[in-house]
């Protein structure tokens, strides 16, 4: 054996091990190609996005998207979804009906081959669609192949055909099943457990949701969901488009001017349509579609618009003298933004996105295009409606003086939202979904040194009884747990009471607004991040007050803003992350709540604590846009907030933030 072929041992011992070859073959047969479905079995997120709730319900919005292609293209009038008991899912239209005749190439009805075949479809050729959602045609193929079973119906030229499908395959022929004078396409598919575990459900306000969208998107069309397990059935057709969506929006807020602005500007090829209305609260909410996909991460349709805005506001009010520009006074896209609901609403021929699941538009000429035509436009609409223009350049003017005058002369203001309407039940749909991962939504929930915190909060004494109130999954009683006697725990949901039961000793389902309890019930109420999500917190505050023992002690840990300027860019995360909170407590705000009340020996202890806010937003309470809209009110906090507020954007894009924890304690005399 000759040296150069075998390499000294020594030197084969101080290989660093990566450089070792793991097999001894990298050649043509290590290459392996997956066919087409079987790639979409093993990456499904690569074409739905994800595997969790939010892919599952992107099946139906495929199937629900091609019958809304079908009515763009004038041919469809109805759509039914139905949720059936077994967990599959039906969409049905009156379109078309896909074509079930020989395709010329692949010698096989037309249906099977869009079913089976990525990339097969009918709109990449602009012939029998004008406007799209669909033009990768890799949507049914997909679906397919993620379903465990699938049924293909169509009626067309007088007859009922029918296709069974199992994990992407044709498991029979095509069937004429008889004649009929319907027209129309249906799928039924039950999406397949290996992929989306067995866990996962539709969930008909998920669907909701979307649907009642679609139907403000295209006047006229009726959209139907029957939910079989409980019985739901509920229609959405609107003829009022995206005006009306925009009321419906709105329909709780209080408004700033009662006509909303509306844009439309149509040009060869694309059609841009926008409504526009201020609120008195300090949200934005702005949705923007392009052929009826929401674009949930935005795009160039919304720079675009978002440029436009600040421009032309900002034109406008040093046009009429109102803003000193030449003492560089502006007003910002954010200040442009707080209170503003919108829907940009954009058809055209060629759009292009960024992926399969379309969440953002990328054709660049349509942000000039939106940016152009809405700036015009909307110049004229201020300059033709002078009253409407005062109150919007006055509520933008507002926005940025009141940060800067806050910042001056610490003026407070209570930031209390006006504009949700909540119920029982929206409370406990929500914690009750958010229990599933409540643990791990947030570093702060179970961090040990913050609850040692509260607990260092108690004067040493005897605490017979104590009352964890909206106690959640009990982790706060349950620090306290050796310092008092019987540990009690009151929430609104029984899926957190299942949670607390493992922590606290005797719960109790009810809500905080009416406690359960006698007068001079605790030697101890315990609470945490709560009072910002209720309305009127002040009742709560009396009714733990009341069933309090005089002497007794209350202990409550909050998130306060890091000072007035902090608070109104605090209360926007804050509230795009959880739609249900009603206040953003500045210090003084929360230690009158506390003493308004009649407690007194009021003491506060602050912790500060790191906070991923990927984590954090990354929870089914948070929408994907509001998530992206997260991320883009960090990246662009304006300077006055950087100045007193630490977070920080890691190189790899994770955004942590420094959160002020407030533990209080004052005792009822
Ligand atoms: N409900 C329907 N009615 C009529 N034709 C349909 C329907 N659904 C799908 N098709 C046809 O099947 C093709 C493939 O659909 P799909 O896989 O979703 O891709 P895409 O919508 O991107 O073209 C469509 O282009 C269309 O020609
Ligand atoms: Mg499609």
């Amino acid at each position: 054996m000759s040296a150069a072929s075998t390499p000294p041992a020594s030197e084969e011992a101080e290989a660093p091990s990566p450089a070792r070859p793991r097999t001894d073959r990298y050649d043509a047969s290590s290459i392996t190609v997956l066919s087409g479905l079987e790639a979409v079995r093993q990456n499904p997120g690569m074409y739905i996005g994800s595997t969790d709730l939010a892919g599952l319900h992107h099946l139906v919005y495929e199937l629900v998207d091609n019958a809304i292609d079908e009515s763009q293209a004038g041919y469809c009038r109805r759509i039914t979804v139905t949720l059936l008991a077994d967990g599959s899912c039906a969409v049905e239209d009156d379109g078309r009906g896909i074509p079930v005749d020989m395709h010329p190439l692949e010698g096989r009805p037309a249906c099977e081959v869009v079913l089976t075949k990525l990339h097969a479809g009918g709109k990449f050729r602009r012939q029998s669609y004008q406007y799209t959602a669909g033009l990768h045609g890799v949507g049914l193929s997909c679906l397919n192949a993620l379903s465990e079973w699938l049924v293909l119906e169509v009626w067309r030229d007088g007859f009922h055909y029918r296709q069974p499908y199992a994990a992407g395959r044709a498991v029979g022929e095509l069937a004429k099943i008889g004649p009929s004078g319907r027209r129309g396409t249906r799928i039924s598919f039950r999406p397949d457990p290996r992929i989306f575990g067995a866990e996962l459900s539709f969930s008909a306000p998920t669907l909701v949701s979307r649907l009642r969208e679609l139907s403000f998107l295209n006047p006229g069309l009726h959209i139907r969901l029957l939910d079989q397990g409980s019985g739901e059935e509920r229609e959405f057709q609107y003829d009022s488009g995206i005006a009306g969506f925009l009321r419906h929006l709105n329909q709780d807020a209080k408004v700033l001017h009662p006509q909303p602005l509306a844009l439309r500007l149509a040009q060869p090829g694309v059609d841009i349509e926008v409504v526009m209305q201020w609120t008195a609260g300090y949200g934005e909410n702005i949705l923007s579609y392009v052929n009826s996909i929401n674009t949930v991460h935005g795009g160039t349709h919304l720079s675009g618009l978002k440029n436009a805005l600040t421009r032309t506001v900002n034109r406008y009010a040093s046009e009429l003298g109102i803003l000193k520009a030449e003492n560089g006074e502006r007003i910002s896209t954010f200040d442009i933004l707080e209170g503003l609901t919108a829907v940009l609403s954009v058809r055209m021929e060629t759009p292009s996105f960024e992926g399969q699941t379309k969440t953002r538009v990328t054709n660049p000429e349509l942000k000039t295009m939106v940016d152009e035509g809405v700036s015009g436009a909307l110049l004229a609409a201020l300059r033709a409606d002078s009253r409407l223009a005062a109150q919007v350049v006055a509520r933008a003017l507002d926005a940025s003086r009141a940060r800067l005058a806050a910042r001056r002369a610490s003026e407070r203001i209570r930031i209390q939202s006006v504009d949700t309407r909540v119920s029982k039940e929206v409370y406990q749909r929500q914690f009750g979904i958010r229990s599933q991962n409540w643990h791990q939504s947030a570093v702060w929930i179970a961090n040990q040194a913050l609850l040692a915190e509260h607990v260092r909060q108690l004067p040493s004494g005897h605490y017979p009884r104590m009352l964890d109130v909206c106690c959640g999954s009990g982790v706060v009683g349950a620090s306290f747990k050796g310092r008092v006697g019987t540990m009690f725990g009151l929430d609104l949901t029984p899926e957190m009471i299942a949670l607390a039961r493992a922590r606290l000793d005797c719960l109790t389902q009810g809500t905080v607004y009416q406690l359960p309890f006698r007068d001079n019930t605790f030697d101890l109420v315990v609470n945490r991040e709560v009072l910002h999500l209720l309305p009127n917190p002040e009742r709560p505050v009396a009714e733990i007050f009341r069933v309090l023992k005089p002497g007794g002690r209350f202990i409550v840990g909050q998130i306060l803003p890091f000072g007035p300027e902090d608070a109104a860019w605090m209360y926007r995360v804050f509230k795009k992350k959880q739609p249900l909170i009603f206040n953003m407590f500045q210090e003084d705000d929360f230690r009158e709540l506390l003493l308004g009340a009649g407690l007194v020996d009021l003491t506060m202890s602050e912790y500060r604590l790191w906070e991923s806010i990927d984590v954090w937003i990354d929870t089914h309470e948070t929408t994907n846009l509001h998530r992206h809209e997260i991320r883009e009110l960090f990246y662009q906090a304006p300077q006055e907030v950087r100045e007193v507020h630490p977070f920080e954007i890691l190189p790899t894009g994770e955004i942590r933030d420094l959160w002020r924890w407030c533990v209080f304690s004052a005792r009822k005399p």
